[in-house]
């Protein structure tokens, strides 16, 4: 059955490009990012790996790891690594899991048989520090991700985890944030201390709390 936001993140062990890993052991107490790849030596995936590896220094300031995963085995990543260090002018800095037994792939339901029987879609799993699932995402193989989108949804993530906010549409890290519905009016002058602009009943804005 499909993961669903919630629900505990499987746990697995398997092999990577940085040695063997328990996944839960591995995510520590911090936030992760597990996101499937269709196949090595494909040039999407390529400018991917590369994409990431160059924001690795953003996913550290937030506490997030990342993690790759395809279902080609540990030799062909080893191989392809030089490739994407190459032509992404990168240094890749984050384990890929080899997954040709698809054990992994199946446990995160990452192989939609009517896309393609064997190769995993595009997937994306944000776990956080309770190992739940947080946010799922799943792009074609034609279509690479935008990295930039997963940073902001953290941004996103780790903020209403801690105040009583919820992000706008094409909210960025500094703008204004929605004051949640169960918030009552008489309690928003003690939350949100730098104030508060009610458009609607139901549509309030506050400065972003940590901002
Ligand atoms: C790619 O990463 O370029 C790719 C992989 C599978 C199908 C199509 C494109």
């Amino acid at each position: 059955m499909a993961l669903r936001l919630g629900d505990e993140a499987p746990n697995f062990s398997a092999d990577t490009t940085e040695g063997k890993i328990d996944f839960h052991q591995w995510l520590g107490n911090g936030w992760g990012i597990l996101f499937s790849h269709p196949a090595d030596f494909t040039p999407v995936c390529t400018t991917e790996l590369g994409a990431a590896a160059k924001l690795k220094p953003e996913f550290d300031k937030r506490g997030v790891k990342c993690i790759a995963i395809s279902v080609d085995p540990l030799s062909a990543h080893q191989g392809w690594i030089p490739d994407i260090n190459e032509t992404q002018r990168c240094s890749m800095n984050f384990p890929i899991i080899a997954d040709p037994d698809r054990l992994v792939s199946s446990m995160y339901d990452m192989i939609h048989p009517n896309a393609d029987a064997t190769f995993t879609v595009r997937s994306v799993f944000i776990i956080g520090p309770d190992k739940k699932v947080k946010l799922t995402l799943t792009y074609p193989a034609s279509t690479g991700r935008n990295f930039l989108e997963l940073l902001r949804v953290i941004d996103s993530l780790q903020l209403t985890a801690k105040y009583k906010v919820a992000t706008p549409a094409n909210w960025e890290h500094g703008q204004d944030c929605i004051i949640t519905p169960a918030v009552k009016d008489a309690e928003i002058a003690a939350l949100f201390p730098k104030g508060a602009r009610h458009v609607k009943p139901y549509l309030r804005y506050t400065p972003q709390p940590n901002a």
